[in-house]
């Protein structure tokens, strides 16, 4: 074993193997630390611990790195598209002309859903939550395409239910937006590229023709690309840890549509606009709302701030930012928020409390300025970022697979009550 690690308890010394990735980042393994030592590690929300080794994406917090199978996040951005990055992401490499073109067929071959899709849907009263909806209507797929529930399935199958998912979610997220508002829903229309189709499912309406701005596809093309995939994050964990028992794809990933609802992680993007419409409507005095964001007494938080692993800046936050104002622009849309937006920024980029904790602005920050803008309506955010983190959760859940990892299932230490005898109730008064 060369250069273990070692590790002194109760006067013995054990060693335990080092692993180093391709680029650079070290570990320890602990993979059989129980066994020679009886004692298991204790990291809660694995801030420190790695579950996996992963091809997919690699992120350094202090540069600031995102890059997708190798490939910066900043040349995505400005050079490709979202259906590619998707490509990329699940399938390891850019396409070539003709594999795009034969992945851009599929995609539109499998984008209308179950007629009776719209049972489950009509099921929902109209003020549901969208991820809820979400989550429901990707689940049903099972039922739609039972083949899916076999762990042993072909790689064709498994290939079937990746292309289902990225063509079905779409209209389901147009659908659900539809019936929130009680109004037809509209179905895809193969001619239109994947974010122009979507953009037209959610905002064609019978009455008139509906054309779709290219500069708003444009900035929906690069909002998804930017979302696609995160590496080990909250809902990407909760995709591997629901796969890892041998659910289906489609059971797996609406866990994980379950898990980026939460207020922390994608519900922020929500949750942001909701906290700069609150700060514009209480008069735009950014530096009370940050005093308030410091205060411990107080249960505010300044959303959209802060990340586990970036302790520099988010890249994207950097990216979306620039786009805010090139998109607002472009499309003479002037929303007070965004000044709002800034000047927090700076206050708390100038402040001993955020500085300290090495808090900045992260993808949800600016994100929900662009989608307000495109006319998105506010809880349909956390929506449009699963739309957007669809592929990065797949290929994490194929990666999980065609490597057949173990089933998950972490350790304890227990605190609870000591063994004691059963007590009647007669006799415990
Ligand atoms: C996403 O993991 C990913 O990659 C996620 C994501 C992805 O692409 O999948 O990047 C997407 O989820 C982005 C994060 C969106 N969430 C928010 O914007 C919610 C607001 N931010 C936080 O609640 C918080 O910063 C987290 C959840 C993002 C990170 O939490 P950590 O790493 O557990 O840090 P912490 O809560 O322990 O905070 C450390 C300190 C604390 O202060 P002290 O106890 O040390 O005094 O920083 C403070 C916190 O109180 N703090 C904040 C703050 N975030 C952290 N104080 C005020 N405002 C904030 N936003």
């Amino acid at each position: 074993m060369s250069n273990p690690a070692q590790i002194i308890l109760d006067g013995k010394t054990f060693e335990l193997p080092v692993i180093e990735g391709s680029e650079n980042e070290k570990a320890i393994d602990i993979g059989k630390l129980r066994d020679l030592t009886g004692y298991i590690t204790y990291d809660v929300g694995y801030k420190n611990t790695g579950v996996t080794k992963s091809a997919i994406t690699f992120l350094d917090g202090e540069e600031g790195i995102l890059r997708y199978r190798g490939y910066p996040i900043e040349q995505l951005a400005e050079k490709s598209n979202f259906l590619e990055v998707a490509y990329l992401l699940i399938y390891g490499d850019l396409p070539t002309k003709e594999q795009y073109a034969a992945f851009d067929k599929s995609i539109d071959d499998h984008s209308m859903i179950h007629e009776d899709v719209k049972t489950i849907l009509h099921g929902f009263p109209s003020y549901a939550h969208p991820m809820g909806v979400l989550s429901s209507l990707i689940c049903s797929l099972t039922a739609f395409y039972p083949e899916s529930l076999n762990p042993n399935a072909s790689e064709k199958t498994i290939n079937d239910s990746i292309i289902r998912l990225i063509a079905k979610m779409p209209t389901m997220v147009a659908w659900a937006y539809k019936k929130s508002k009680g109004r037809p829903v509209n179905y895809p229309i193969r001619s239109l590229e994947y974010c122009a189709n979507f953009m037209h499912m959610m905002f064609a309406d019978p009455t008139e023709i509906y054309e779709v701005d290219p500069v708003v596809s444009d900035a929906l093309n690069k909002l998804l690309i930017l979302h696609a995939d995160h590496e080990q994050n909250c809902s990407t964990s909760t995709v591997r840890i629901v796969g890892s028992s041998q659910a289906s794809l489609y059971g797996s990933i609406s866990a994980g549509i379950n898990a980026l609802w939460g207020p922390l992680h994608g519900g922020a993007n929500q949750e942001v606009i909701e906290m700069l419409d609150q700060i514009k409507n209480d008069g735009g005095d950014t530096k009370k709302w940050i005093a308030k964001a410091k205060d411990k007494n107080d249960p505010f938080r300044l959303m959209g701030f802060g990340h586990r692993v970036y302790k520099n800046f988010d890249p994207r936050a950097k990216i979306i930012k620039k786009a805010c104002d090139d998109i607002l622009h472009k499309l003479g849309v002037n929303d007070p928020v965004l000044a709002i937006a800034k000047e927090l920024e700076q206050a708390a980029l100038n402040d001993e409390y955020f500085v300290e904790r090495k808090l900045y602005p992260n993808v949800d920050f600016y994100s929900g300025i662009i989608y307000r803008a495109l006319g998105i309506p506010t809880n349909m955010f956390t929506v449009m970022f699963a739309l957007g983190r669809l592929p990065g959760w797949i290929a994490q859940w194929k990666e999980l697979r065609n490597t057949k990892e173990p089933i998950g299932r972490p350790r304890q230490v227990y605190i609870g009550e000591k063994t004691r005898d059963y007590v009647s109730m007669v006799d415990r008064g």
